[in-house]
């Protein structure tokens, strides 16, 4: 049977607005962050603290975060290394992501590293995280096709995904960064990870909807009994560093296929969309997501 209850990741103002052409002023971010926690997402990943050369989109990183104060510390952010870490730490946040990737070539575009190397700049950052007092969640790039190498041997995606829980990491999410997953692959993806002794309380699923499967990929991941779903307000996002990465999975898609299935989520529909159809109007373009086209006339 599927879960009665899932709970929503929004990556909007991280994954969505690292990929915009238009760099969005501090205080329409930081109003973006407030809205979609009011319309009750109950955790929403900020910014990365990533080189400001790699993603300009997200270089006011320690300005969000000061401008968002209290509210702010428990949000998620994006952290590469001890630098970035150095950075978060400064202001007091809580809770950081590791990015690690599945692939050699993915490592080496988005990180700078060989497949190896980037668990040796993570394992520092992660270490003294921990200690910190810091939760950490890990996420792994390329788990069901890359770019530059293809098809990615499901042995492969479960070593890199263990290798980054070992670290420390207390979630692992599973991004399938360009959107080519299908149903299958999914179902495939969490058994194998089950027989490495990972179960589904300590994975969650991110899905992209390049190629418009990211519903029936998660639909496909309930069955399986994950319970972690990341998503994007309106379907913004993409990775500035893989090619052909199109947008999330919308969080308005999501949460209406999880309403009908009667899931509970806990999100008001109707504040996430408004939302959306805000920022689309501050960076100048539709939604690409269905359910804010059918709803936000
Ligand atoms: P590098 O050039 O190898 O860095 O980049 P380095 O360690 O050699 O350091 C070079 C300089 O950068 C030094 O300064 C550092 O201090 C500085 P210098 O001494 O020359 O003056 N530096 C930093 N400054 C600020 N913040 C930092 C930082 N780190 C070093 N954190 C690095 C390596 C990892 C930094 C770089 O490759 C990088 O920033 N990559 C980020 C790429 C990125 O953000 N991609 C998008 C997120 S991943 C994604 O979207 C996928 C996901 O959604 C899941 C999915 O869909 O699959 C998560
Ligand atoms: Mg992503």
């Amino acid at each position: 049977g599927l879960p009665s209850a899932v709970t929503i990741y929004e990556v909007g103002p991280r994954d969505g607005l690292q990929n915009e052409k238009a760099i969005v002023p501090v205080a329409v971010k930081a109003e973006f962050v407030r809205r979609l926690l009011t319309a009750g997402l109950p955790i929403v990943e900020a910014t990365s603290f990533v080189h400001p050369t790699w993603v300009p989109q997200l270089a006011d990183a320690a300005e969000l975060m000061a401008d968002l104060g209290e509210e702010g510390r428990h949000l998620p952010v994006l952290v590469p290394n001890e630098r970035g870490l150095d950075r978060a730490l400064e202001l007091g946040l809580e809770h950081i992501a590791i990015f690690g990737s599945a692939t050699e070539t993915f490592a080496s575009k988005n990180l700078n590293r060989t497949f190896d190397e980037q668990f040796a700049m993570f394992e520092p950052t992660v270490a003294r995280a921990r200690e910190a007092g810091m939760d950490v969640r890990a996420y792994v790039s390329m788990c069901f096709g890359d770019p530059w190498e293809g098809a990615v041997p499901i042995g492969q995606v479960v070593t890199a995904g263990t290798r980054l829980l070992d670290l420390g990491a207390s979630q692992l999410s599973l991004g399938d960064t360009i959107g080519v997953a299908t149903a299958g692959h999914v179902t495939a993806l969490v058994a194998a990870f089950a027989d490495a002794g990972v179960g589904t309380d300590r994975l969650a699923m991110h899905f992209h909807d390049t190629y418009g499967q990211a519903l029936a990929n998660t639909y496909s991941a309930l069955q399986s009994g994950i319970t972690t779903f990341d998503a994007s307000a309106g379907g913004l996002g993409g990775c500035p560093y893989a090619k052909s990465a199109t947008g999330n999975l919308a969080t308005e898609d999501l949460v209406w296929m999880l309403t009908g299935l009667g899931i509970d989520h806990g999100v008001d529909l109707d504040a996430v969309v408004s939302t959306s159809v805000w920022m689309a109007g501050e960076l100048g373009r539709p939604s690409p997501s269905a359910v804010v086209r059918a709803l936000g006339g």
